[in-house]
């Protein structure tokens, strides 16, 4: 054999080893938390022709000059009522939401939202939902919500048309092989859309799941300034208004998966109804026939006093017996690299 088409060879063996992994879930997924793939035949699920021609944006909010022609919300908050979902439309109804999991801290917030039968949104990362499958089952098993949040989490304004749909695709697959289930609604990171990712999105199938209320309780993850009673805190002034609201926290991090079951609290105590947002909305969660349903209401106090209903609960620690690595280099790529450098070996010495 050639030098070169060796060479060929393995360059070919080792990207399909650097661009796909196994994991958790059967099947073979692009890596974790980075761009995916697209797949030839998602292309013609979306007539590039009809997209509004928004310029490409080089960074998240980064020119806004036309945020009111092309509705940029990250720019000016900009909606489209035909796409978007900013509030629950009902009388004190609240629509509870967590991002970017799953993550190790799910599983616990899970126990308290069983406990006081309490019914939200999971705005999922499909490389997360390939690590950690088995909380998913969880969540659908448990009645929440299950919303697509994109396979690498990237400012939607920001990438090509066909990064966008294999990112929403992808996730898509990931939540049907895990679950058996196709969400009818995607929340985009950071808010972030224009008309161009709208069209592509109701073009997919999905309406868009944005929010009135936020935490920001992603920053405690890098910023040590950020105090968890904050987060409380914000929810205590919101119920004053007596409105109806979808908010936004993350399940990702510990600080805002720790504090969400005392939001939730103060969400009840004020009288609201807290509903998964297709529940509130009369929208269908997805393609399949499920009906989800609002929270019932909260069984009798059995917990210790406090704000913190989880620590007295018997949570499991982590997800799994398997000790599936965060890592793109889990064990299934440490064997896959070793085998790799078996067989360069074997074929150099062979020359
Ligand atoms: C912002 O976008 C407008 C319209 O596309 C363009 O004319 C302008 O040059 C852009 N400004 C910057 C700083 O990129
Ligand atoms: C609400 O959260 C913000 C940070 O996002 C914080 O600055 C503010 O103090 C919080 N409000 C309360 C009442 O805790
Ligand atoms: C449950 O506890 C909360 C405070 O944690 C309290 O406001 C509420 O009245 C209690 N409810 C019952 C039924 O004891
Ligand atoms: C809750 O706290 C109050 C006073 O702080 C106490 O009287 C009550 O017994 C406590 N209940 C539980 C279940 O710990
Ligand atoms: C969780 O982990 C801690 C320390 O690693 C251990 O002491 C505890 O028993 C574990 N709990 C469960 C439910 O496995
Ligand atoms: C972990 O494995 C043990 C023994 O194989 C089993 O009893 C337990 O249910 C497993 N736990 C999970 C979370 O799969
Ligand atoms: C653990 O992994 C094995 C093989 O990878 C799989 O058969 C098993 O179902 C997994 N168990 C759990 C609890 O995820
Ligand atoms: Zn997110």
């Amino acid at each position: 054999m050639h030098l070169t088409s060796l060479s060929a060879l393995f360059t070919t063996i080792l990207f399909a080893f650097l661009s796909l992994s196994e994991a958790a879930l059967p099947g073979t997924w692009p890596l974790l938390d980075k761009p995916p793939p697209m797949k030839p035949e998602w292309a013609s699920l979306v007539n590039i022709q009809q997209l509004p021609k928004a310029p490409i944006q080089t960074t998240l909010a980064g020119n806004c000059s036309q945020a009111a022609q092309f509705c940029i919300w990250s720019c000016n908050t900009c909606t489209r009522s035909a796409s978007d979902i900013v509030t629950c439309p009902g009388t004190k109804e609240w629509g509870i939401s967590y991002d970017d999991g799953p993550s190790p801290y799910t599983p616990a917030l899970l126990d308290f939202l069983k406990q006081t039968n309490t019914k939200v949104t999971f705005a999922v990362i499909g490389s997360r939902v390939v690590e950690r499958p088995e909380v998913l089952q969880r969540i659908k098993d448990e009645g929440h919500e299950i919303v697509i949040h994109t396979w690498s989490h990237p400012s939607l304004t920001t990438v090509s048309t066909q990064q966008i749909i294999a990112e929403l695709k992808w996730t898509e697959l990931a939540i049907q092989t895990a679950v058996g289930l196709t969400p009818k609604i995607m929340r985009p990171p950071f808010g972030d859309i224009d008309d161009r990712v709208r069209s592509i999105a109701t073009q997919l199938g999905y309406k868009i799941l944005l929010w009135d209320r936020d935490t920001f309780d992603w920053k405690s993850a890098s910023d040590p300034s950020f105090q968890p009673s904050w987060i409380p805190g914000n929810f205590t002034q919101w119920v004053t208004d007596g409105n109806s609201h979808i908010s936004l926290e993350h399940d990702l991090y510990p600080i805002g998966a720790q504090n969400a079951p005392a939001a939730i609290k103060i969400v009840r105590n004020a009288g609201y109804t807290i509903k998964p947002v297709s529940v509130c909305t009369g929208m269908p969660a997805y393609v399949q026939n499920v009906q989800l349903v609002a929270s019932g209401p909260a069984p009798p106090n059995t917990t210790a006093n406090g704000t913190d209903g989880t620590a007295n609960t018997a949570s499991t620690n982590d997800t799994s017996n398997n000790s599936s690595s965060s890592s793109a280099f889990g064990s299934h790529h440490l064997l896959s690299s070793v085998l790799l450098l078996i067989v360069i070996s074997m074929a150099i010495s062979t020359l």
